[in-house]
């Protein structure tokens, strides 16, 4: 008999009579009554054990976290906060779970001790549904771009271009502790070791899907990107995924109505079909708040902040505009800002980010226009000679979660930059090609995959969105 699960048992639709599930026991109450759950839901289905007729031996190997098989008949229960549950008639032990080692317990843990046991936290309701939206947002994201006529490329991850000009690159080496390969000193070199070149992981498959928009026209890459700065905050990973369409024709002011089109169409899908998961995350914040001081609570409900999202237009800001807000505001009363914004062309903090969408404007923003010096080279100059057509989406509690443009498309522009940053024009004659044979107005932007999970879960620190975090402290697992 093919198995169940507790998802398909709960649903209201269906009726079942004899059933066959398999999970792990969540706890086992009063020799009798069993959580089981399977991840195919957020909610237990609780097991009622015979126990009079089932062997001491098998009650004693009911433990947490063991997973088993049931056998039994579904039927409507008298207990209180369930419609159903199993009156078991075989119950069999697949794997025991020793109650003395075990680390999960049925009782909270703190978020650090779960990352310490990463390969264990998603048999815990908060981090079960996380990854359960998570995995849902990738599948809207897919969808959102298939509805719209966008072709999925896949970038490579080894590749010799640093797409963002900010030399935060890892290095790629092929291994090879025998023979290492030494430089004329004789000291290992493992720089050039990809075969003799010299290649890291990627940053951003940007580049190379700026080739595939100008010939399929519009496209999207989805993957891991690699950061070696030493960023250690709650909104920095090492390793990360990111979403990065690019559309061929599509200037600045499309690309923006592209993001947020985009995001809320995402944000939609997901209230619409994660509701559960959701309302689990919303109470938890509920009951997080409740032990902070007042002014550090949350003045919207996680639902509520998505909706208000979805039914609001962004603002769109300039940096020369916001720069005036920032010079003619404090962040409150009596404080200004650690860092002083006196000049045009210093790049914001994140604390002026915040300011502006959590304190001025209280809704996304989508900055754009920002002085060409502190953006990467393939941005496009505005006539201004001064700026370039990036824009930066800020959203509240997460700051910084797109950056994009429209890109520098004529030839001998693009390499007036690139000369101005030292960046060798043969290593990137591919790229050059783009602007020599059919050039045209492009744009794109890459989404942080892990920032928009923390935005829509509400969980505050990144290492608790993505399943085995790497930063400068952790590669473990
Ligand atoms: O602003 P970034 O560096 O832009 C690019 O890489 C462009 N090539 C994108 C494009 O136009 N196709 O990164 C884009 C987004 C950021 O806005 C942020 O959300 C996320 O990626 N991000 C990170 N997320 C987690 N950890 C890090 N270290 C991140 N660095 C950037
Ligand atoms: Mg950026």
């Amino acid at each position: 008999m093919t198995s169940h699960t507790v998802s398909e048992l709960l649903s209201k639709d269906i009726v079942f009579s004899e059933v066959n599930i398999k999970g792990w026991v969540r706890t086992f109450r009063a020799n009798r009554f069993v959580a089981l759950n399977d991840g195919s839901t957020l909610h237990n289905i609780q097991c009622v054990v015979d126990f009079e007729n089932t062997d001491e031996a098998t009650l004693k190997r009911i433990t947490t976290g063991a997973a088993v098989h049931i056998e039994g008949d579904l039927v409507e229960s008298q207990g209180k906060g369930q419609r159903v549950e199993i009156i078991v008639k075989t119950i069999q032990i697949l794997g025991d779970s020793d109650p003395e080692t075990y680390p999960i317990q049925p009782k909270k843990h703190s978020f650090e001790f779960l990352r310490e046991n990463a390969h264990l936290r998603t048999r815990t309701n908060t981090f079960s549904a996380v990854m359960r939206l998570r995995s849902a947002l990738s599948f809207a994201i897919h969808k959102y771009f298939n509805d719209h006529g966008f072709y999925y490329m896949h970038t490579p991850i080894i590749t010799g271009s640093d797409a963002e000009g900010a030399g935060e690159m890892f290095k790629v080496s092929k291994l090879d502790a025998k023979n290492p390969p030494l430089d004329e000193k004789g000291v290992v070199d493992y720089s050039k070791d990809f075969f003799g070149k010299e290649t890291n992981l990627t940053v951003s498959g940007q580049l190379e899907a700026e080739t595939y928009a100008m010939s399929l026209g519009k496209v999207y890459t989805f993957g891991p990107t690699f950061r070696a700065e030493n960023s250690n905050t709650s909104r920095h990973l090492s390793e990360f995924w990111m979403i990065e369409p690019e559309v061929a024709f599509l200037d600045l002011a499309g690309n923006m109505d592209l993001a947020e089109d985009f995001m809320k169409s995402v944000l939609s899908d997901i209230l619409k079909n994660n509701r559960d998961d959701l309302e689990f995350l919303e109470n938890r914040l509920i009951e997080e708040d409740k032990t902070k001081p007042q002014l550090e609570r949350s003045d919207m409900r996680l639902i509520e902040k998505l909706n208000f999202v979805i039914d609001n237009n962004f603002k769109r800001v300039s940096y020369t505009e916001a720069i005036d807000i920032l010079r003619n505001s404090k962040p409150n009363k009596k404080k200004k800002f650690k860092y002083l914004i006196n000049e045009w062309g210093t790049d914001l903090q994140s604390e002026h980010e915040r300011f502006l969408v959590e304190k001025h404007f209280k809704c996304p923003v989508i900055l754009f226009d920002y002085p060409a010096h502190i953006k990467a080279f393939y941005m496009r100059l505005n006539d201004d000679g001064k700026t370039v057509r990036a824009m930066d989406i800020l959203f509240p509690g997460i700051g910084e979660m797109v950056g994009g443009s429209q890109r520098e498309e004529r030839l001998e522009v693009l390499k007036q930059k690139m000369a101005a940053l030292q960046i060798d024009e043969k290593e990137l004659w591919w790229y050059l090609d783009l602007r020599k044979y059919g050039t045209a107005v492009h744009s794109g932007f890459g989404l942080g995959f892990e920032r928009l999970v923390m935005f829509v879960t509400g969980m505050s620190n990144i290492r608790d969105v993505i399943p085995f975090p790497r930063t400068p402290q952790n590669a473990e697992f």
